[in-house]
């Protein structure tokens, strides 16, 4: 099965930085058979749309509003991110959760928004360091996951993409061990399960993200039920990111 690798640029680049990142990039993943996903600043759109035209490789948003249009200062929506030729959005990504005080009814919305205009959804859930540590993690991530997926139809998680990413590994060097992220995403189909149905849940893509590199990322792509990375500050070194998705 292919695996996806998706590249979380966060507020890095400029436009013109970013299409001489591809200039590097582009060339070192020709024969790559990994779904490679870039999720982009919005001014970043135009770049991507026109420099992977001949490519398999697709772009997304970091956020969209939970709202269809209006007087929404700042916001960007659904339709419009996907009329500039995304395929993706990130939601809950636990920089957006944290900046932006998401709540979780409003990430729900985000996700019908999103599913509403034929974006595909990358969900991020994760724990704290602190409900890791007092074993609360199936927990949060059962609160995350339960409050995100409401009022989804079953059919509609073949558009959804679901990202575990530890708050704690973000950004920080630490990551949990192979067994720690095996067992988490073991509980993260359980509750898909309790919620949908078993066949659901064997089916979902899970992806690992938080502080992968090009020494570490091969110990994550090989566990049990793992479909891919979710990779931040790695992804902005395009030698490094081209290793990864080969
Ligand atoms: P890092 O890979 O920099 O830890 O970031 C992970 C992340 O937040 C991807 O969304």
């Amino acid at each position: 099965m292919k695996k996806f690798v998706i590249g979380n640029f966060k507020m890095n680049t400029t436009p013109l930085q970013f299409s001489s990142y591809l200039d590097e990039f582009l060339p070192r993943i020709k024969e790559c058979k990994t779904n490679i996903i870039f999720c982009i600043p919005a001014t970043h759109f135009h770049v991507a749309k026109s420099r992977f035209d001949a490519t398999n490789i697709k772009f997304g948003a970091q956020n969209i509003s939970c709202e269809e249009s209006g007087a929404f200062t700042g916001e960007i929506s659904s339709s419009m991110v996907k009329e500039c030729g995304a395929d993706y959005t990130l939601i809950g990504h636990s920089e957006t959760r944290r900046r932006f005080k998401e709540t979780l009814e409003s990430l729900n919305q985000k996700i019908i928004r999103a599913l509403a205009v034929n974006l595909k959804v990358i969900l991020c859930i994760g724990e704290t360091k602190y409900e890791r540590s007092t074993r609360k993690t199936k927990l949060s991530l059962k609160r995350q996951l339960d409050s995100a997926l409401k009022g989804l139809y079953e059919n509609e998680l073949k558009n959804i993409i679901i990202a575990y990413e530890p708050i704690w590994s973000i950004g920080t060097g630490k990551t949990p061990n192979v067994k720690e992220i095996e067992t988490t995403v073991a509980d993260i189909r359980a509750i898909i399960s309790d919620s949908f149905t078993q066949r659901s849940a064997d089916k979902i893509n899970i992806l690992y993200g938080g502080s992968i590199n090009e020494s570490n990322f091969a110990q994550f792509v090989k566990i049990k039920g793992i479909n891919g990375l979710l990779v931040g500050g790695a992804c902005l070194n395009p030698k490094s990111f081209a290793n990864i998705c080969r």
